[in-house]
């Protein structure tokens, strides 16, 4: 892709910036991961990907002269008028010279005039409340991230499920359920971004299905730093979010350490992740460029991914 002028980091002495700032490939995200894992961040490689593809523009990175990523920022447009933020990040030795502005400001670019929203870490509310127009503050749920380096016991969950429910490991005739039922709790269309989460590699997705309507699902994926974390976690009834955790967890038995992030307001969440003994390890701040979303947070159980989709 050519480089256009106000994409090349202008901050040199010289005059003559070493940085560029452009969309990313996927052929790019060997090095974000590596990024990504020196700042013990439990993102999923193939979730990425997954999002990329669903929006091609969605990211960007800056690339140094001699073609190595030091920074990355995301934009995914999550459907026409909603645009998703995160993975916002400089290698530590490149911060505080200009690199992660110009990044931001290719991403907002991206946005154009849409709703965006993001997840702000614990000191960075300040900044897009009062600098980077995100006025709209999340009172009603913060959203919580909760890790264990240990070995959950998926004995320790209940699989008594509600009569004429079944568990089912996803299939291809699944999807259209799967599609509805995802749409009836986040309110708008995934098809796409949902159709690849059931394909991604080390992963394992099951449906919870009664009268073949499809009445909760969940996935776990495996990070970058080697555990498992579950999201998407969605269901209408928490003995069925219950079930639908034990078999993910079953599902996938040698990893180091589990992953579930939730939403507070969802206190049978806490209920689940208590009974597994997985701590709360930090709180995030939901902003909004221009309006706050809705969505069924009773629901939901596991937040799909925090850096590229709000739910
Ligand atoms: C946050 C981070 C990406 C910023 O990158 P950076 O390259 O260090 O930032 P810059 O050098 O471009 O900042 C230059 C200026 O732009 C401001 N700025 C940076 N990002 C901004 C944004 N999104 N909106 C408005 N202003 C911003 C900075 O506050 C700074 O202002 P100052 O000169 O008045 O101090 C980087 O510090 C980082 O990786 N931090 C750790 C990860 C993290 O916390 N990410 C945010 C998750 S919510």
């Amino acid at each position: 892709m050519p480089v256009k002028s106000s994409n090349i980091v202008p901050k040199n002495s010289d005059g003559m910036s070493r940085y560029r700032v452009r969309c990313m490939t996927h052929g790019d995200l060997p090095q974000l991961m590596e990024i990504r894992r020196e700042m013990k961040v439990h993102d999923v490689e193939s979730c990425i990907d997954s999002w990329l593809t669903v929006d091609p523009r969605g990211i960007n990175v800056v690339e140094s002269e001699e073609g190595e990523i030091v920074g990355a920022c995301c934009f995914i447009r999550n459907s026409e008028d909603l645009y998703f933020g995160g993975l916002y990040c400089v290698r530590s030795k490149f911060q505080g010279s200009g690199l992660g502005i110009h990044v931001w400001n290719a991403c907002m670019d991206h946005v154009g005039p849409m709703n965006a929203a993001l997840n702000a870490v614990p000191g960075k509310m300040e900044l897009y409340r009062d600098k980077s127009g995100f006025p709209i503050v999340e009172t009603e749920f913060k959203c919580q991230k909760n890790y264990t380096s240990e070995p959950v016991d998926p004995n320790n969950l209940s699989n008594i499920i509600p009569q004429g429910v079944t568990i089912e490991s996803v299939q291809e005739y699944n999807l259209p359920a799967l599609f509805d039922y995802d749409f009836s709790v986040v309110g708008y269309d995934r098809k796409l971004a949902l159709a690849l989460n059931c394909q991604e590699e080390n992963s394992r997705t099951f449906v919870a299905v009664k009268n073949g309507a499809c009445v909760g699902f969940g996935t776990i994926k495996l990070t970058c730093l080697g555990a498992g974390r579950v999201g998407p976690l969605y269901s209408d009834d928490s003995a069925v979010a219950e079930a639908l955790l034990k078999t993910l967890i079953m599902s996938m038995p040698h990893v180091t350490g589990f992953v579930m992030n939730t939403v507070s307001s969802n206190v049978s969440a806490r209920r689940l992740l208590k009974k597994l003994g997985v701590p709360l390890k930090e709180e995030l701040t939901r902003m909004y460029r221009k309006e706050k979303l809705v969505a069924d947070t009773k629901k939901i159980f596991g937040l799909y991914e925090l850096n590229l989709a709000p739910f």
